[in-house]
């Protein structure tokens, strides 16, 4: 792809600035968005191509972002893992959690086809996107997925049967974390064959378990995801929010970026990782809540530590919240497009 900022800077190669998008950038913080989700749900929206691809591209033009993210849901995989799942206006539910189960991992009836819809949109999307604008798949880490899996919804952000089924249940997480990563290593590929540029690996609840358990149950999983991507020369970018200084252990061979939660700050991240992975990151999303002017002010640190170590994106440390005032969204974007980034 030519001209991309985003893809040059995945690709180690020098740009005139950092590339900047939003995690959860395709949303409820776009007043388009909004009147939309007057006339279709949520479902209606990502099972349309011509609406789903709409919403990938609304950022683009509202925001001014660097980059498109499809406009799908994590969940979509638990789905092809044969679980019924629908989007309530308090979340995501599915009808029957696998906490109920003795043995959860003989309950999935796997069926790929139930991701087909997707690639249609992407097709649409490839069709109707910007020339320079790369398109970012995703999928959820096999943890984050697991959790919904488990526990049903995302009510208790703490998981704890998600927790003690990994505890008393070790065997069968394995099996479960298997079959979660192998559903979601063939939608990767299909993904990049349908013509996305870059893949993100979302793992919101890293923060869950002990580092090392992390390392020992989930990284094998995370690496046949990221193999599979990343053979097809496509860049990867990892979030593995809440894991701490546990992303001391993630090696070059795993990602090619990471992309550091609001916890951490940019400078610790960076002594952690080794320097040939580059950072993302990791702008709390609610410093958008504060006036431009307090908001310019924190942006200026990325300034320094940027002439320092230009291997940076800039992004949130985690998604939008849905009541950030868009008008501080693309305050964000403006901002890093005049600044002055070589000094
Ligand atoms: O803009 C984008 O980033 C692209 C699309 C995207 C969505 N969800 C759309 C969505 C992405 C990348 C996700 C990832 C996702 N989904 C994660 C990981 C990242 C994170 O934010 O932590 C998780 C844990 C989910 C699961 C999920 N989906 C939840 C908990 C909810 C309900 C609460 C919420 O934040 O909205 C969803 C629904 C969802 N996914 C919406 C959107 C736009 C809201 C639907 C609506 O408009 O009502």
């Amino acid at each position: 792809m030519h001209n991309s900022l985003l893809i040059d800077k995945l690709k180690g190669k020098p740009t005139p600035r950092p590339p900047v998008w939003f995690m959860r950038q395709a949303g409820r913080i776009l007043p388009g968005y909004r009147k939309l989700k007057e006339k279709y749900s949520f479902h209606e929206l990502m099972s349309n191509p011509d609406l789903a691809s709409q919403v990938t591209l609304m950022p683009v033009y509202d925001l001014g972002v660097d980059a498109a993210i499809l406009f799908s849901d994590i969940l979509v995989v638990p789905v092809a893992l044969g679980m019924e799942m629908s989007f309530t206006g308090s979340g995501p539910v599915f009808q029957k959690s696998l906490a109920e189960a003795e043995k959860p991992s003989q309950e999935l009836k796997p069926d790929a086809s139930r991701l087909e819809y997707i690639y249609r949109n992407i097709d649409t999307i490839i069709n109707q996107k910007p020339e320079n604008i790369p398109l970012i798949g995703f999928c959820g880490a096999p943890l984050t997925t697991l959790c919904y899996m488990v526990q049903g919804t995302g009510r208790n952000p703490d998981f704890p049967e998600v927790v003690k089924y990994l505890y008393t249940n070790k065997r069968d997480a394995r099996k479960l974390i298997d079959a979660i990563a192998g559903m979601s290593a063939h939608y990767a590929r299909n993904q990049i064959q349908h013509g996305v540029d870059v893949f993100q690996l979302f793992d919101t609840h890293a923060g869950l378990i002990p580092a090392d358990l992390y390392m020992e149950l989930f990284l094998p999983a995370i690496k046949k995801i990221s193999e599979t991507v990343r053979n097809t020369g496509t860049p990867f970018i990892f979030f593995p929010k809440g894991l701490g200084t546990g992303i001391q252990y993630i090696t070059p061979e795993l990602t090619d970026f990471v992309s550091v939660d609001w916890q951490m700050p940019l400078r610790h991240a960076r002594g952690l990782l080794p320097r040939q992975i580059g950072i993302q990151g990791n702008i709390d999303p609610r410093l958008l809540y504060a006036p431009q002017k307090d908001i310019a002010e924190s942006l200026e640190k990325l300034i320094p530590f940027y002439r320092e170590h230009p291997n940076l994106i800039i992004n949130l440390g985690h998604g939008f919240l849905p009541d950030i005032p868009y008008e501080n969204a693309r305050f964000v974007t403006d901002w890093v497009k005049q600044v002055n980034w070589s000094g």
